[in-house]
């Protein structure tokens, strides 16, 4: 894949691609959204693994920008638009929300940046202002049985995105880790994430999670017999 960034714009790291092997297989025909697109790798990696129809999102001008030109290096089609996560999307339901979203603690503010390069990491004190928003709002974005894939790192809590996703009726797994050193920002903030607890006194290293949340199947409809019924017959 060919990814050039505009300055400011966020450069996939391994996150964003242990997060596309994460998508494949994707189903045939499958309509995806990249929320929190940056340079757009993940939108190009669901549309290049077949996906009929690829939205990507950013706050970021820049970023929606760069994505746009990055589809193009690429020859794949993404419609692209300056969104805060849904708030700007039309009533469309998805198979897959795919997003790698800004989670690295802030240990000076219980607030998002306002603007800035450190949008694309900082996610408060807790590193979840956006994780949390991103698993509650998912589920009336997604069609029956489709999944909401994110990628953040276990400082910021694995057991409480795996709460979240159970909250929002989403049935939440781990399907992917990778353990490696500190970035170096959790590194620079190293101090504050003791102090918080969510980083053990000699922890170098931390595991960076793809987590799903899959929303049930839709009902069959009242009466229709589903084919494991057809197949057993009446009870006794
Ligand atoms: C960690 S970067 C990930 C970029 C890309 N998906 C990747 O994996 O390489 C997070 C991105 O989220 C964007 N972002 C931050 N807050 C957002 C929000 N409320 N709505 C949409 N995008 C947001 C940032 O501008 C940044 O591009």
């Amino acid at each position: 894949m060919r990814i050039v960034t505009l300055p400011g714009v966020f450069r996939p790291i391994s996150d964003t691609w242990l997060l596309a092997g994460a998508l494949r297989p994707l189903a045939p025909g499958a309509c995806v959204l990249d929320a929190c697109t940056g340079s757009g790798a993940l939108a190009i990696s669901a549309a290049l693994a077949g996906a009929r129809e690829v939205t990507a999102v950013d706050v970021s001008r820049r970023a929606v920008l760069t994505a746009c030109i990055n589809a193009w290096l690429n020859g794949v089609v993404v419609c692209t638009r300056r969104s805060d996560l849904f708030s700007r999307l039309p009533a469309q339901r998805y198979d897959v929300i795919v997003s790698n979203p800004p989670y690295v603690p802030d240990p000076s503010s219980d607030h998002l940046p306002a603007r800035g390069p450190q949008r694309a990491w900082d996610a408060g004190r807790d590193g979840r202002i956006i994780l949390d928003h991103l698993i509650a709002e998912a589920p009336r974005h997604l069609r029956p049985g489709g999944t909401l894939l994110v990628v953040h790192s276990e400082i910021c809590g694995i057991e409480a995105t795996l709460k979240a996703l159970r909250a929002a009726c989403l049935d939440p797994g781990v399907v992917a880790r990778h353990r490696g050193p500190l970035g170096p920002l959790m590194r620079e903030r190293s101090d504050h994430l003791r102090a918080r607890g969510t980083l053990a006194p000699s922890q170098i290293e931390e595991d960076v999670v793809v987590i799903a949340g899959a929303l049930p199947p839709a009902d069959p409809p009242a009466g229709a017999m589903s084919a494991a019924g057809a197949r057993a017959g009446p009870g006794p």
